[in-house]
């Protein structure tokens, strides 16, 4: 076999999609899917959204890119709407990814802190990214191994567990790093428990709270960031994903006394807020605002745990809103499922070995779900 344009760090693509619309996609061949993954909790407002489009086209008619050295409009607007959706009181940096994000956020906190005062204590399971820092950041120990040795200053603690992120808390700590809900380590959500510990624990410390939305914010777990359920407030939080809903797009928010320790200079992007991504966004908060998306989340998410439930080889559902996973019976391998799904017309993920991970439109419609679960029925049926 000859080796193809691409470098090999995903298996070879099982299918080719061409084209989407709303919850639904199309490969080369003209088969139509029910997309439940979208594209991994980014295209929200699911495919080809007309308001986005138009933003699109209208932006790209208009001014595509200057350079942050400049003012441009939609950026500014953007970053006003998720400082209000944040309950106000910060200040935003954007980026092009959700590791970019998270890397400004460390950059921040290791300035805030001061030399010596560097080190982020994250949590096992977690997942901030694939850059060096963030995926020292990262708790998975199998990942980093051969790209050791990885930047200094990040400590990993048991998930869910206060009394372990105390005994890690020295002087050397500026900040805590955590999703709301661990979406790559298998969609496990915090307990309310926890992020008040960690919130109280941070106060009584001096240290930052930093949140990771960039798989669970923008409404996908049924309010604008997963740390509304859990009624903290956090320091910095960190999103990306679903704010340009596929048009790549981060942004980091931090309070603005910790956002004023940053000064020209000290951090910086090309592409970063750039007009075009940010008019994706500006139409994709407007819209989602319109929609009332984190109303549609609950919703919606209540609708496809209850199918799920009720299919005999789910045992459990697991996750918030819109972000789901639904555990399989002993022995069912969760891979080979998603496989027979995606042959059968639906995406979705194997999130671990044993659960499969669902993340539809926040727009998805009734009949879609069922239309979706019936296909999954199915196929599980020929799994046991
Ligand atoms: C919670 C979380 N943080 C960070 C990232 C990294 O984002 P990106 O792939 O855009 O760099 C991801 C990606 O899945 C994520 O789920």
């Amino acid at each position: 076999m000859t080796a193809g344009p691409l470098m090999p760090t995903y298996p070879p693509p099982a299918v080719t999609f061409v084209r989407g619309q709303g919850s639904e996609l199309w490969d080369d061949d003209g088969k139509r899917y029910l997309d439940f993954l979208s594209g991994l909790a980014v295209t929200s407002l699911g495919h080809a959204h007309p308001a986005v489009a138009d933003a699109l086209n209208e932006q790209a008619r208009t001014l595509v890119h200057v350079s942050n050295l400049y003012g441009t409009q939609p950026g500014p607007d953007v970053a006003t709407t998720l400082d209000r959706l944040l309950g106000g009181g910060g200040q935003v940096f954007f980026t092009n990814s959700g590791a970019e994000a998270n890397e400004c956020a460390i950059k921040l906190a290791r300035k805030w802190g001061g030399r010596g005062r560097h080190v982020v204590v994250s949590a096992l399971g977690s997942f901030h990214g694939r850059t060096l820092a963030t995926l020292h950041a990262t708790g998975q120990p199998a990942k980093h191994e051969v790209f050791q040795p990885l930047p200094e200053g990040f400590r990993h603690v048991t998930w869910n567990d206060v009394d372990e992120l105390e005994r890690s808390l020295d002087p050397t700590v500026a900040a805590v790093l955590l999703e709301p809900v661990q979406g790559e380590g298998g969609v496990n959500p915090a307990t309310a428990d926890y992020f008040a510990g960690v919130r109280r624990l941070c106060v009584e410390r001096g240290i930052l709270f930093m949140v990771d939305e960039v798989q669970t914010g923008l409404g996908r777990t049924g309010r604008w960031f997963g740390h509304q359920h859990f009624d903290v407030v956090p320091d910095v939080v960190t999103m990306a994903k679903a704010l340009g809903n596929g048009v790549p797009i981060g942004a980091c928010w931090a309070r603005a006394d910790v956002a004023g320790v940053f000064e020209p200079g000290d951090h910086a992007t090309t592409y970063g807020g750039q007009p075009l991504a940010a008019a994706a966004a500006r139409a994709v908060l407007a819209t989602m605002e319109a929609e009332d998306v984190t109303a549609r989340a609950t919703t919606a998410g209540k609708q496809l745990t209850d199918a799920l439930l009720a299919l005999p080889e789910v045992t459990g559902v697991r996750g918030l809103g819109l972000l789901i996973a639904a555990e399989l019976a002993d022995g069912i391998d969760a891979r080979a499922v998603a496989a027979d799904a995606l042959a059968a017309g639906l995406v979705l993920n194997a999130v671990t070995p044993g659960a499969l991970r669902m993340a539809p439109s926040l727009l998805v419609t009734g009949e879609h779900i069922d239309e979706g679960v019936a296909i999954l029925r199915s196929v599980l049926e020929a799994h046991t």
